[in-house]
């Protein structure tokens, strides 16, 4: 990203002058990268500031157009343990005259082609499900689930925030018009990501100005961000398939190890599909504020996602655990560094925590 900062710091949208020609080479090429990577046209990905905008924009974008092309305010379906950037957005358009049904996970947090199939209407107009969810990892099925859509006019999006980078995806397989991309989910920069809109997807911006990005998404271009983004991708694609193995027999280390030391805890969401480098579990009959602090000063983890506004797990309450259960709930997640050591540090660190708090 350096050079893009310090040196190149031309606009892609000046087309008179050579550093903004320079950029905009530089962004044909990343947008190539990353279309690529997905089997996708390079006109078929739109930058956007990451997967919140970018599930924002597929899902007001998608419905609002279809209002004005189908005579009206249809059906939307997605579920209940979706990110707060698909459940927001969903609630939006229920004030806008939408209907929306969310589908209640089962208990291992997947949801099956047959709730699916029950839940579709005649004025069914889009479907919204995530790939891997953000907090118990689990993978739903969604090359199943999108063929339930297919001849029925009803338009798949799936946010594959979590997904991207870790998990090999191809929009043709997925079957979805509409993918939602988040650049540092795979180590790349905060602030930068993507939404896949297939050819002949109706689509109506949420932004107007300077007819960026097709006029789907008026603003400037962050240069060095998007660099970023595809330097990103290719790494994470690059050594995708050892790190999954890698990062899962870590994992396996991790729950098989607590489970050993800490019997009573229990796993949230299927082991399997499950993202390799995901772990949630739920420590019984205990305060998750107080196992929270006693873990801050060693471990950085969490109960709920960044986004969740101090709540409880709307996640974990949609597989039904009670509040205080999702209270008491780790989300422990490894990253690329991780290493056999750190787990076994972390091990000992929640059983301590465990441990000391169980006997006050
Ligand atoms: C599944 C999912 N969707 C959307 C988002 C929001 O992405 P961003 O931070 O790029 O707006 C996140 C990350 O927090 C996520 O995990």
């Amino acid at each position: 990203m350096e050079p893009w900062w310090r040196e190149q710091w031309g606009n892609p949208s000046s087309r008179q002058h050579r550093l903004g020609l320079t950029a905009a080479a530089a962004i044909g090429s990343a947008r190539e990268h990353l279309a690529g990577s997905l089997g996708i046209r390079s006109e078929e990905l739109i930058f956007t500031s990451g997967a919140t905008e970018a599930n924002n924009l597929a899902l007001l974008g998608h419905a609002r157009a279809r209002t004005l092309s189908d005579g009206g305010a249809g059906h939307l379906i997605s579920v209940a343990s979706e990110h707060h950037a698909v459940l927001d957005p969903l609630l939006q358009l229920q004030e806008e005259g939408f209907q929306i049904t969310l589908l209640a996970p089962q208990k291992d947090g997947l949801i099956t082609v047959e709730q699916l199939e029950q839940a579709i209407q005649p004025n069914t107009q889009l479907i919204s499900v995530m790939v891997a969810n953000n907090e118990i990892g689990v993978v739903q099925p969604i090359r199943d689930l999108s063929a339930v859509c297919r001849n029925r006019g009803i338009t798949m999006h799936t946010d594959a925030a979590q997904a991207y980078g870790h998990l090999p995806l191809n929009a043709e397989e997925l079957g979805c018009e509409l993918i939602s991309l988040s650049a540092h989910k795979f180590n790349g920069p905060k602030g930068i990501g993507a939404l896949v809109v297939r050819a002949g997807t109706q689509l109506q911006p949420l932004q107007w100005g300077g007819g960026q990005e097709q006029g789907l998404r008026a603003g400037t271009l962050p240069v060095p961000l998007i660099m970023g983004m595809a330097a990103a991708a290719e790494l994470s694609m690059q050594d995708l398939e050892d790190r999954q193995a890698r990062l899962q027999a870590l994992r396996d280390q991790l729950w098989e190890g607590l489970k050993d030391r800490n019997p009573t805890i229990q796993l949230n969401g299927a082991l399997q599909p499950r993202l390799a480098h995901n772990l949630n579990i739920t420590i019984p009959e205990l305060s998750g504020s107080r196992l929270l602090r006693a873990l801050r000063p060693r471990l950085a983890c969490s109960s709920g996602s960044a986004c969740s506004r101090g709540e409880p797990s709307h996640v974990l309450r949609s597989i039904g655990r009670s509040h205080i259960e999702a209270e008491a709930s780790l989300r422990l997640s490894l990253g690329r560094d991780t290493t056999a050591s750190d787990i076994d540090g972390a091990i000992e660190v929640i059983t301590t925590a465990i441990q000391t708090l169980t006997q006050r």
